[in-house]
């Protein structure tokens, strides 16, 4: 069983220096904001994308692949890369943090939401105002080209975010749908969390561009993993479980029973989604077809496809410590259940 702990190891020291660098940089103005933003984030979750770009930055670093050997340059994982990790996972937390006020969800990280403390307009400016401080650090460090990926995912995210909605509301997901979703997301964020560790050591375009494309392909597993667990009641989340019913969510679990059903079945199915927000009975019936139709199961076969495409971006590199610890990061985010 692949750990976070097993992945940490070889930037053990980057990401004590990357905790320090955050620690420094947010501390907030007026008690309320502060005891609000000291809760956000002493409740740190996986980590997983600081991992990836402090990964990404040393697969690249000096010595690690033949590429930099040949280019003659040094290559060192720097402040640049503290502040690549450290853009991409205060947008995650901003994200999360509004995330729960759009999906109702009273619980994050095995503790009450910040909607749930203090209600969900105190929620919204604090994401707010951690989007800010990030933007605001960010600009001060003059380190445009890295901001201009994150701009661009921040953006990326709230359409998805979007999408997620319109679809909820018409209860016409597809397939297609979802993949959009999903992609806008939460895989176009891992992409550039990826990508900006690599460019922050001053990696080629088309490496770069590779560690998009494994940070997007991983991001689409980790997503579809999620929507897994959401299905999972025993589930180490820190999560409530089907949540995502309860916001007449239709993820890949129930759209892979739904594709195996007649359209009348489908109907029906569709109807009993209609009532999950207020009925906890639908849900339990829900549940029951999901399980019945192993839906998890056939969701997790469509999900080891990005697994295996993201395993073999890595193949091209050498053989590393950092590469061994994303090859045990794939298998962790398929295997998770928290
Ligand atoms: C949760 O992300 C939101 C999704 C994209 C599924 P994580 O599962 O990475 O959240 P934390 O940071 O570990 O709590
Ligand atoms: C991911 O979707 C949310 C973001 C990318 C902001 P979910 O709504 O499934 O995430 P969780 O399950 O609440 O963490
Ligand atoms: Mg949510
Ligand atoms: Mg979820």
């Amino acid at each position: 069983m692949a750990t976070i702990e097993t992945i940490r190891k070889p930037i053990a020291a980057d990401l004590e220096a990357f905790d320090s660098f955050v620690a420094e940089n947010f501390s907030a103005e007026g008690e309320l904001l502060q005891e609000m933003l000291t809760y956000a984030l002493s409740s740190r979750g996986k980590g997983i994308r600081p991992m990836l770009t402090l990964h990404a930055a040393s697969l690249h670093s000096a010595n690690a692949t033949e590429a930099t050997e040949s280019c003659g340059e040094e290559r060192h994982t720097t402040k640049r890369t503290y502040l690549a990790a450290m853009l991409v996972e205060m947008i995650h937390t901003a994200s999360l943090i509004h995330d729960d006020v759009l999906d109702s969800a009273d619980e994050r990280r095995g503790r009450p939401s910040v909607n749930a403390k203090w209600q969900s307009d105190m929620a919204i400016i604090l994401g707010d105002y951690i989007l800010a401080r990030t933007m605001a650090i960010g600009m001060a460090s003059a380190q445009y080209d890295l901001l201009s990926y994150i701009g661009s995912a921040m953006a990326t995210l709230c359409e998805g975010e979007i999408l997620q909605s319109q679809h909820a509301q018409r209860l016409d997901t597809t397939r297609e749908d979802y993949f959009n979703i999903i992609y806008q997301k939460t895989a176009s964020l891992l992409g550039v969390s990826a990508a900006l560790g690599a460019l922050s050591v001053g990696a080629s375009r088309e490496e770069v561009d590779r560690m998009r494309k494994f940070g997007e392909a991983i991001g689409i597993a980790f997503q579809i993993q999620d929507d897994i667990l959401d299905y999972n009641r025993q589930n180490n989340t820190g999560k409530p479980a089907n949540n995502d019913l309860r916001e007449h969510k239709i993820t890949l679990p129930l759209i892979e029973v739904m594709e195996r059903k007649t359209a009348e079945e489908r109907m029906a199915i569709i109807e009993l989604v209609k009532r999950c927000d207020k009925e906890e009975g639908a849900v339990d019936e829900l549940q029951r077809i999901v399980d019945e139709g192993e839906g998890t199961k056939y969701a997790a076969q469509t999900m080891q496809a990005y697994i295996q495409r993201a395993l073999h971006l890595l193949y091209k590199y050498p053989d590393s410590p950092y590469r061994a610890a994303l090859i045990e990061l794939c298998a962790f985010i398929a295997e998770r259940d928290r």
